[in-house]
């Protein structure tokens, strides 16, 4: 496992990856913070009834893409590097062609040919505490918005979101309980979008029979490659104005290519009241590049997961980054790095500014407590030990040395009640890949030729 020191000496390198970024891949640090605080949650793990969001979990422009701001370094660099290439060079020379009309169709194919499991399979899942975890940042980022959407809002006006890339609709019952009133459900593959219908219509039933019903969201369809077509034509009503837009381990999907890039940030921002948000999740690109750099090889990961680069790791385009993501039976498919200076510099063409960016265990720190009842409800954490008749996912011989180092430091490793909440280190290794996201859109006064001009 590394530590911030290994960090720290990485050679400085002469594209920017690194710039302006602390690299964070201190599992170490997350896995004993993960311990200490899920300790007063330990009963919770054992104890916890399963509620809506644990079900949830368990059923779960003409694009007008132009070049960033001349002068800009991201403009030298793209003449150079990102020719929309055809084909890529790994570090051992080797030429690997790339599908000329691009990833969409893999990318598509897919997430359509993945299964559906039931609640048992995915209960036995290597992953299912991760899942649970990641299902739980979810939860607390969508909330953390809709609470500052609701604070500027009159009392009872309605909250519109676009959940782009909302896969088989994972986060329907999310926006159910943050009280939205219309949501625009996006995606690429049709399969995984009728799932996401057919779970709408189920809570649609569940909801009708419940003693106090409320009123549930209305809902609409968009079938499309969000980094290629503009949403907004599609949308029932091209006025609506949204509040929210949630890209829940999508984006990265769209730094393909700069066209596809600047395409997926128009379709989030153009539509977004001054004042609404644009959130998401993506693994971290320099996170992934220092793990694969110490790796020697093109490729890293463990039992759970593995990161294969196909793209030169050490002077990596800005675009077309390309990596293929395997994570135990979830994902198996092509993903690029988003530079994340380039991102903020497109976002602020269009309007938005970052409001926050954090590491999976950063937003975790800061949201525990907080969160704490519905990491309990969620079955994010594992208990470590394990209860009497249950066992542990992990299976490597240091997936818990962490919660062990723990429990020995606080001085209760003997004691047989004592329990703590944590992640498998592999299962930590993958989570803390990832970062979320938070991006503002900001009034703007227009110029004379008709462009808006965004003060940011
Ligand atoms: C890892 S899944 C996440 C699904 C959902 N957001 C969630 O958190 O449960 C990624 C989703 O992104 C979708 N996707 C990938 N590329 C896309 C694109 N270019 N346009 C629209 N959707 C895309 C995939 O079809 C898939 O449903």
């Amino acid at each position: 496992m590394s530590t911030s020191d290994d960090v720290l000496n990485l050679p400085s390198l002469d594209n920017d990856y690194l710039e302006n970024e602390e690299s964070t891949d201190d599992l170490e640090k997350a896995l004993v913070i993960a311990a200490a605080d899920a300790d007063a949650r330990s009963n919770e793990v054992q104890y916890a009834i399963r509620n809506d969001d644990s079900e949830d979990e368990e059923k779960e422009i003409n694009n007008s893409a132009k070049v960033p701001e001349s002068g800009s370094g991201l403009k030298r660099r793209l003449s150079v590097e990102n020719e929309d290439p055809k084909h890529f060079k790994t570090n051992e020379g080797e030429v690997i062609p790339q599908p000329s009309e691009g990833y969409g169709k893999i990318i598509a194919t897919h997430y359509n040919s993945l299964e559906e499991k039931g609640l048992d399979e995915r209960s036995k899942s290597r992953i299912f505490y991760m899942r649970n975890f990641h299902n739980w940042i979810k939860s607390m980022l969508i909330n953390e918005y809709l609470t500052k959407i609701r604070d500027n809002k009159k009392h009872n006006a309605p909250i519109r979101v676009m959940d782009m890339g909302c896969g088989k609709g994972g986060d329907l019952l999310k926006w159910r309980k943050g009280g939205i009133s219309h949501l625009i459900c996006a995606d690429i593959a049709s399969v995984s979008l009728d799932q996401c219908k057919s779970r709408y219509s189920d809570m649609q039933n569940r909801s009708g029979r419940d003693r106090n019903p409320g009123n549930i969201y209305s809902i609409e369809y968009i079938e499309a490659d969000c980094t290629k077509v503009r949403l907004r034509e599609k949308y029932k009503d091209p006025s609506m104005k949204l509040d929210l837009v949630s890209c829940q381990f999508v984006f990265h999907y769209s730094f393909e290519s700069l066209t596809q890039a600047e395409c997926m940030i128009h379709n989030a921002a153009e539509c977004l009241q001054p004042g609404g948000f644009f959130i998401g999740t993506i693994p971290d690109a320099n996170d992934l590049l220092t793990r694969v750099r110490k790796s020697r090889l093109n490729s890293f990961g463990n039992e759970v997961f593995q990161v294969t680069f196909e793209s030169d790791i050490n002077k990596p385009p800005l675009f077309g980054a390309k990596y293929n993501f395997h994570l135990d039976g979830v994902v198996d498919c092509p993903e690029f790095l988003v530079h994340f200076p380039t991102l903020i510099k497109l976002a602020k063409k269009y309007g938005l500014r970052l409001v926050r960016k954090e590491k999976f265990y950063e937003f975790y720190k800061r949201m525990n407590s907080e969160g704490r009842h519905l990491m309990g409800n969620m079955k994010g954490l594992e208990a470590y030990p394990p209860y009497p008749g249950s066992h542990l996912v992990g299976t490597a011989v240091d997936d818990y040395v962490h919660a062990e180092e723990f429990l020995r430091n606080e001085g209760i490793e003997r004691d047989r009640n004592a329990r703590i909440g944590t992640l498998s280190k592999s299962e930590w290794e993958a989570s803390s890949l990832y970062i979320t996201f938070a991006f503002e859109k900001v009034k703007n006064t227009w110029a004379a030729d008709g462009t808006p001009i965004y003060d940011i």
